[in-house]
């Protein structure tokens, strides 16, 4: 698989703190991937390092295979990026705040309307916002102006962070439907971090979650998903006989308050089952649990940190 973003090792401390520890991300190509973690984990470092803005203590940086080193410049042509809000001149129209990152890039200037066009605050038909001033814009608006911004030099990865912060409802199924478009109509791999599971879930191919600067989890959206951690609580009245039974199946179990903890999938239910019933053990209760990638992740964080999340 092509990976666009590749990191190894990537290390960030600020004094004694790590905010990015030993951090390796694959982001493969032409993908949309969700970075999540909680406030504070690293997202935002682990951006400004990706874009060269901040220098790592330790680690590597691929982009398309390519190491990054000192000779950036040459990788950041194929990244846009959106850093917490973008930065525009509010006296300025859409048009000549995009004219001016046109310029600095060298590219043409019939490519500020195309990506104002892909961004919808330019149609063929009425809607046309190029000549109104940034000031008067919505945060939404300014989002997707930022989209546009980043868009000017066609990138080939285009980075996001936290876009649907404060957006309205509207907004964000908006900054959702733009993010998909992005990605399946333009084959431009995204890269998009957020601290809302739900958000990540709907819009990633791919997911990290990452949190006190570490990767706990990567992988396609399926995986995480289906990597659903189940187990069977069993209450039965011949406790040693159960245990038995369970050890008979491979089973690994852990002793609870009335009766056993299995760990085995759904499926495995109905074995246990028949095995007991054709032992004669009496069974008080079987119940099956499934963990879901939300019970995971909250699971996750505050087993590593205290804190309330989300
Ligand atoms: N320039 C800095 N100096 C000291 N600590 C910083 C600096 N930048 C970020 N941090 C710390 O690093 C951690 C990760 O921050 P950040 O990457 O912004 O997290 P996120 O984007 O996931 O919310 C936080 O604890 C933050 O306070
Ligand atoms: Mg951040």
């Amino acid at each position: 698989m092509e990976y666009a973003i590749e990191t190894k090792q990537l290390t960030k401390r600020y004094g004694n703190f790590t905010a990015v520890d030993d951090l390796e991300i694959k982001v493969p190509a032409g993908k949309v991937y969700g970075f999540l973690g909680k406030n504070g984990s690293g997202k935002t470092t682990t951006i400004r390092m990706i874009m060269g803005l901040i220098k790592p203590n330790n680690g590597h940086i691929q982009i398309f295979g390519h190491e990054m080193g000192r000779n950036h410049n040459e990788y950041l042509a194929d990244i846009g990026a959106i850093i917490e809000t973008p930065g525009f001149y509010e006296n300025l129209s859409a048009y000549e705040n995009l004219e001016i990152t046109a310029k600095m890039f060298k590219t043409k200037k019939c490519k500020i309307n195309e990506s104002l066009k892909i961004v919808g605050l330019l149609d063929d038909e009425d809607y046309d916002v190029r000549g109104k001033s940034v000031g008067k814009f919505s945060l939404g608006m300014k989002q997707r102006l930022g989209i546009a911004n980043a868009l000017i030099h066609s990138p080939r990865i285009l980075i996001l962070d936290e876009p649907t912060n404060g957006l309205d409802p509207a907004g964000i199924i908006e900054m959702r439907k733009l993010i998909r478009h992005l990605s399946e109509s333009m084959g431009i791999t995204i890269f998009v971090s957020s601290h809302l599971l739900s958000e990540v879930q709907q819009i990633a191919d791919y997911i990290a979650i990452i949190d006190k600067g570490q990767l706990i989890q990567e992988g396609t959206i399926e995986s995480i998903n289906s990597s659903e951690q189940s187990f069977l609580i069993l209450e039965t009245d011949q406790l040693t006989n159960t245990i038995q039974i369970i050890e008979s199946l491979n089973f690994d179990y852990e002793n609870i308050h009335a009766g056993i903890k299995v760990f085995c999938t759904r499926k495995d239910n109905i074995k246990i089952n028949k095995l007991l019933v054709n032992n004669t053990i009496n069974v008080y209760n079987l119940e099956s649990v499934s963990k879901t990638l939300e019970e995971r992740f909250l699971g996750i964080t505050n087993t590593l940190n205290s804190e309330v999340i989300l």
